[in-house]
């Protein structure tokens, strides 16, 4: 077992992956960023994250990768896969049951309690840093209107946190996931596939292709990390992100 991670807690940033990325020439592996506040929190997809200070987690964890080991740029599905089963296991010890809404938002029953920004640096096909950006939603009661499922630790059980000690709990559960890499690359794949929101259900998504409507089952997801998922005429298709949008 590794020592605890060393956390730079900030009173207010822009953005903790935005920082991290900033200083990255000064940061060691391991470390994590950590704001109470985020003035331009950024989301997946360009879109931004919303989160009340003082009252959630947002953070990033540096890695930083030794090019003569080298961590394969294609591989870089097992550190998101990592990240979101490091969340599930930390929620899950709190009782509180989540599943992966592919590829790595947080799910408790149909409402996000966490996204995840995974920013890589590659050269030649390795990955040289990866800043792995996280937004727990932890004591936040009101969100804005805009967002369309968020919910809290406080919302799931009723239990007022104080961040600073969620993180290091939180952050234990996520670096045994990625120090098990790569040893356990097959086994993530199958914790990962056991997690996925909707998995073997049949439900409604769109075709962001030319945005058709379609039912379907999701049975999985490919080596690369594709989404598989079995239409209701019995072919399997394959998306990307940003190739399909669930229908809630
Ligand atoms: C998403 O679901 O869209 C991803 C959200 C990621 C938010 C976190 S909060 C800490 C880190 N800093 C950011 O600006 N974004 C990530």
């Amino acid at each position: 077992m590794k020592e605890p991670p060393l956390i730079h807690w900030l009173q207010e940033v822009d953005s903790t992956n935005s920082e991290a990325r900033r200083r990255i020439a000064e940061l060691a592996d391991r470390s994590v960023v950590a704001a109470e506040s985020q003035t331009a929190g950024r989301g997946q997809r360009g879109n931004s994250w919303s989160s009340k200070p003082g009252e959630n987690l947002t953070f990033s964890i540096v890695l930083r990768f030794d090019p003569t080991e080298g961590f394969q740029a294609k591989d870089q599905f097992s550190l998101s896969q990592a990240t979101a089963l490091g969340i599930c296991d930390h929620l899950g010890a709190s009782g509180i049951p989540a599943r992966i809404k592919w590829p790595n938002d947080i799910y408790v029953q149909d409402r996000k309690i966490c996204g995840i920004l995974i920013e890589n640096s590659l050269r030649e096909g390795l990955i040289v840093h990866s800043i792995i950006g996280i937004g727990l939603n932890v004591n936040q009661r009101e969100f804005p209107p805009h967002l369309p499922n968020p919910t809290s630790l406080f919302l799931c059980d009723g239990t007022q946190r104080r961040i600073r000690d969620e993180l290091p709990r939180l952050l234990k559960s996520v670096f045994a996931r990625i120090e098990s890499i790569p040893d356990s690359i097959e086994e993530l794949r199958e914790d990962y596939h056991r997690r996925l929101y909707r998995l073997n259900h049949t439900c409604d998504y769109l075709d962001l292709s030319d945005s058709t409507l379609f039912k379907g089952r999701i049975t999985g997801t490919s080596e690369n990390g594709l989404l598989r998922v079995e239409c209701i005429d019995g072919s399997t298709k394959e998306f990307a992100f940003k190739e399909i949008g669930f229908v809630v």
